[in-house]
């Protein structure tokens, strides 16, 4: 054999060994997480009954006013509340009422739970896992527990002082977008407002450590 058919030889094999490894991770992530600028960035939190928050519109809305709509589980009435609180329950799928509920998307979006806050002190996501400001994600086409670096986050200040790694982690999915999309979970819409994040990020599945970024503001956000 020729010493260039042999090289040849080679790079075939090669190839295919290549080919082999970067199969089975290139079929679970479509190619927007990849680390182009190309996901869509959206942030999402826990509306709290009774203060200001913004409608589905991006207007400023209070949520509080004739108590019209109920929160129900199953068949069982939870709370009435008013229609902007309602669909501020459903659309971020988390919500803290003004008599200390902490209420969940259970089965379809007209369906509710109430959490048990020394479990879920923050939420919880549609795998059944405790949310966690700042470092889990929504995604509807990555499996549960991907994590990703998104450019972005790297050194960003948060709200409450501390500084981020960029790495977040798949818990949860949402019922209001497709795919190509990450819903950052940042728990207040005042933190969304201070971080005015950008609308698309580099986003790219590799492992990465997730950190703790609460501190006692999120704790006290929650208990109050
Ligand atoms: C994260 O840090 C906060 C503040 O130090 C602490 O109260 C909390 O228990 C930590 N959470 C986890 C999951 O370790």
């Amino acid at each position: 054999m020729h010493s260039a058919a042999l090289v040849s030889c080679f790079l075939v094999i090669l190839a295919i060994a290549q080919l082999g490894l970067a199969g089975p991770i290139a079929r679970r992530s479509p190619s927007c997480y990849r680390g182009g600028k190309n996901v869509v960035f959206t942030q999402y939190w826990i509306p709290k009954e009774g203060q200001h928050d913004e409608d589905n519109d991006g207007n400023l809305v209070l949520l509080a006013g004739a108590a019209t709509k109920s929160l129900k589980s199953g068949n069982k009435v939870i709370e009435k509340v008013s229609s902007t609180t309602y669909s501020k329950c459903q659309m971020e799928g988390t919500c803290s009422l003004k008599d200390g509920k902490l209420v969940n998307l259970g089965s379809n979006n007209d369906d509710f739970q109430i959490l048990d806050r020394s479990v879920y002190p923050y939420g919880q996501g549609a795998w059944g896992d405790a949310l966690r400001p700042f470092t889990t994600v929504a995604a509807n086409d990555l499996p549960r527990g991907t994590t990703l670096f998104v450019k972005e986050l790297k050194d960003l200040r948060l709200p409450n002082g501390k500084i981020h790694n960029g790495c977040v982690e798949v818990i949860d999915q949402g019922w209001s977008f497709n795919g190509c999309q990450l819903d950052f979970f940042v728990l207040e819409f005042a933190y969304y407002q201070k971080l005015n994040l950008p609308e698309k990020v580099s986003a790219k599945v590799q492992k990465c450590s997730i950190q703790n970024f609460s501190t006692h503001n999120e704790q006290l956000f929650m208990e109050t």
